[in-house]
């Protein structure tokens, strides 16, 4: 069986992780939880960027090495990704000679196959976005926008690859693929792209300009340009895998879908006759307060920082509860609390809290049997099972937010019903039937919330686990079995009562 194979797009290795970093981890991450809990193989890859102009630059502004440099700044990003709890199997890394030799094979067979010829190139080039540019990127009053930074006029000599050759191939594919880009909408951009002619692509530096990169296999004055040494990650990472290729998914920014992924790359493997990816998730991009994030005017949000202050488990429901993929969303520490103390604190928390309090306090630490079952306890079964299917038909749709949604008022409905029956008093009352409906009582708490964090694994992996040992539940061997309504907590041994979420300390 193929594995499902999902990857990050490769970070640029110039600066520490930011939140736009940390969100894509994470939401690759929860698709790769959720297809193994579905019962997919699963191989996740992510990595870093390593060459190019604008790493040779931070490094030289530093003193140090590029080799140096980008070292250093892996150690922050695979720091990242344990603090995230990312479930990544490869982390790659484009200086690795895994990755270099799986480019250099790729660019002397289209080399061989004269795909890739050599030719004078005069134009506008951004060394900010390592692109050159045209006239259409151009303002309307003929500067250049800022995204683009300094912008020089060059003439050079360089390597081109013929994208164009593959333009009408290319446009085909896209109208028999209707999947390749979701959401679906992102197509048309694409579509639009494809409606003008395409430049053949430049893939190439000088040496004398450009260090820190792959020299060609056929000419070792060049070394490759940015993006046909970093899309190629995808595939050195498992050239060596068999049954992994091609990707399920990779998931991008909406930067980086036109033209790179969605021109470049599916145009590279056709010519180099390998099977194109199956799909590009893109998903938006986030500000920070309203605004661009930008550490340069302290508009920036640290990830490593903020999980050691809130855990990982709060930062990875706020950023999947807060953004409908494919769309932009705003940070601020003003929405994040609203949300941590609404949903994880008071909802979530507060459930297992009281649950767990009411265990200890009435039923001798022991989750009891439910007895006999009335409207109430069968309005949340029936509730429970309508939850968990919404939430899994929304999440293979990628609609995790809305999953996380339903997932939060299953456990308002538990704790209302809790209110409802009062476990509290009927612990205290002498009513005939009273003990009877105490132990139901628990029992749904119990089973209500053992449930509603398996569903919300793939979400807050550690919260998923630290419950399930208070509850005493035993592993699942699949979360599909997980995910019924049952009786496995009976007699179980709770823990303590515990605080997931704890209010934060205000300075
Ligand atoms: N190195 C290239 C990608 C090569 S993939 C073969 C690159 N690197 S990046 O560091 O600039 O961006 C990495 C990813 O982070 C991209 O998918 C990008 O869209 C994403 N984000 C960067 N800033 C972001 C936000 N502010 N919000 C959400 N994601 C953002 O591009």
């Amino acid at each position: 069986m193929k594995e499902f194979f999902i990857t990050t797009a490769i970070d640029y290795a110039n600066g520490t992780p930011h939140l736009g970093h940390a969100y894509e981890k994470v939401l690759t991450d929860v698709v790769a939880r959720f297809r193994r809990l579905m019962g997919d193989r699963v191989w996740f890859l992510t990595g870093l960027d390593e060459h190019g102009q604008k790493v040779q630059q931070s490094a030289r502004a530093r003193g140090i090495e590029p080799g140096r440099f980008v070292d250093e700044i892996a150690v922050h990003f695979k720091e990242l990704c344990a603090k995230l709890e990312i479930s990544n199997d490869d982390f790659i890394r484009t200086t690795e000679e895994r990755h270099k030799r799986v480019v250099r094979d790729i660019l002397q067979r289209l080399f061989d196959k004269g795909e890739i010829y050599k030719a004078e190139y005069k134009g506008y080039y951004s060394a900010r976005q390592e692109q050159f540019l045209q006239e259409k990127d151009r303002n309307p009053d003929k500067t250049w926008p800022e995204l683009f930074g300094e912008v020089v006029e060059i003439t050079e000599e360089n390597y081109f690859f013929k994208l164009r050759n593959y333009q009408e191939w290319l446009v085909e594919y896209l109208q028999t693929n209707e999947n390749f880009i979701l959401p679906r909408y992102r197509q048309k951009q694409v579509l639009e792209f494809l409606g003008e002619p395409l430049n053949d692509l430049c893939i190439s530096r000088p040496r004398e300009r450009l260090e820190w990169g792959i020299p060609l296999p056929f000419d070792e004055e060049f070394v490759t340009y940015v993006w046909f040494d970093a899309l190629l990650n995808y595939y050195s990472a498992v050239a060596n895998r068999p049954g992994t290729w091609p990707a399920d998914f990779h998931v991008i920014g909406k930067d980086i879908l036109v033209p790179p992924h969605a021109v470049y790359w599916p145009i590279m493997l056709k010519a180099s006759g390998i099977e194109p990816p199956r799909s590009l998730l893109v998903h938006g991009w986030w500000s920070i307060n309203g605004a661009k994030m930008s550490k340069s005017t302290g508009n920036f949000v640290d990830p490593v920082d903020f999980v050691n202050q809130y855990g990982a488990d709060a930062l990875r429901y706020f950023l999947i509860r807060e953004m409908s993929v494919g769309q932009d969303s705003d940070f601020s520490l003003q929405q994040f609390m609203s949300r941590y103390q609404s949903e994880l604190a008071n909802t979530l928390g507060n459930l297992a809290n009281r649950t767990l309090n009411m265990i200890n306090r009435f039923a001798g630490g022991h989750v009891p049997a439910a007895g006999v079952l009335d409207v109430l306890d069968r309005e949340i079964r029936d509730s429970w099972n309508a939850t968990r299917d919404a939430a899994i038909a929304l999440n293979s749709e990628f609609q995790f937010h809305l999953g996380l949604e339903h997932a939060m008022q299953f456990a308002a409905a538990i704790n209302r019903y809790a209110e409802q029956r009062a476990p509290w008093k009927l612990g205290k009352s002498s009513e005939p039937g009273g003990q009877q409906l105490l132990e139901t009582t628990l029992a749904t708490m119990a089973e209500g919330l053992r449930l509603v964090v398996a569903l919300l694994a793939p979400v807050m992996p550690s919260t998923a686990v630290r419950v399930r040992a208070l509850l005493g539940a035993a592993e699942s061997s699949s979360w599909k079995g997980e995910l019924e309504w049952g009786s496995t907590l009976d007699g179980s041994k709770a823990g303590e009562t515990a605080i997931l979420f704890p209010r934060p300390v205000t300075a």
